[in-house]
């Protein structure tokens, strides 16, 4: 099963993803977490691409396309995978066309209000060592700044200042909301309600994922 996990920044994509990628029995693949690891580990793609992600922009499709064809193309993808932040633009949606396992099989939609992603986005914190994802307020972890799941250091996201978001938010608009329209037209995309608690949400998304849901 080939699944498309869309929505703004802060929708939740992560947060499901995690949530569902065991159940299924396919690989989680964000673009953003890869292009993170990229920086971390001082590559030229992420000395080329950390300027781009530290002010909200996109990083250029050259970069984008070359790396996650790669990630397509390994063993484990081709049972499926649960795609995260990617494709943003109409060019990405085009190019995964014609990338290792092909188009998409259902594209879902996780819809969230601006104002409810500037607020969960401005509490996010992150474990860098797992992945783990936390909101100050409403899914914190059990001890302040601390993973529940491995003990890490928790930290904020660079692209998480009001700043970045303002611009991540703009960027969403113009570049990356055309690829819904792209995919309607396929006859692919589901919409489900991102402003549910995150288990009620991750359901819907599973029951959309099951044959009745995509019927
Ligand atoms: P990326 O890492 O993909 O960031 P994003 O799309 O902006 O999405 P986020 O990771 O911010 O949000 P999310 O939807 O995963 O939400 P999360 O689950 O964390 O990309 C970063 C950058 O990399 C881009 O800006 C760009 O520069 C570059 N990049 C990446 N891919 C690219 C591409 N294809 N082309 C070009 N450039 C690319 O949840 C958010 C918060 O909400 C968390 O605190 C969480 O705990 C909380 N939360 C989650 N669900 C719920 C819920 N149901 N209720 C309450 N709180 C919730």
């Amino acid at each position: 099963m080939r699944v498309i996990l869309f929505g703004a920044p802060g929708a939740g994509k992560g947060t499901i993803a995690g949530m569902l990628t065991d159940k299924l029995g396919i690989p989680h693949i964000a673009t953003g977490d890869m292009l993170r690891a990229q920086v971390s580990e001082g590559t030229d793609l992420g000395r080329k691409a950390r300027a781009y992600m530290e002010a909200g922009e996109l990083v250029p499709d050259d970069l984008i396309l070359e790396m996650t064809r790669r990630r397509l193309a390994e063993a484990d993808a081709r049972r499926g995978f649960l795609l995260d932040g990617f494709p943003r633009t109409i060019a990405q949606a085009e190019a995964l066309a014609q990338m290792p396992g092909g188009p998409p099989d259902v594209v879902i939609d996780l819809q969230v209000p601006e104002e409810e992603l500037v607020r969960r986005l401005s509490g996010r914190r992150v474990c860098p060592d797992c992945g783990a994802i936390y909101q100050v307020d409403t899914m914190p972890p059990r001890q302040a700044g601390v993973c529940d799941r491995c003990g890490g250091k928790l930290i904020q996201r660079s692209d998480d200042t009001p700043e970045a978001v303002r611009n991540r938010l703009e960027v969403y608009r113009k570049q990356s909301a055309p690829v819904l329209g792209y995919y309607r037209e396929r006859g692919l995309l589901r919409s489900v309600d991102g402003t549910l608690g995150s288990a009620a949400v991750a359901e819907q998304v599973a029951g959309e994922l099951s044959p009745r849901g995509q019927a």
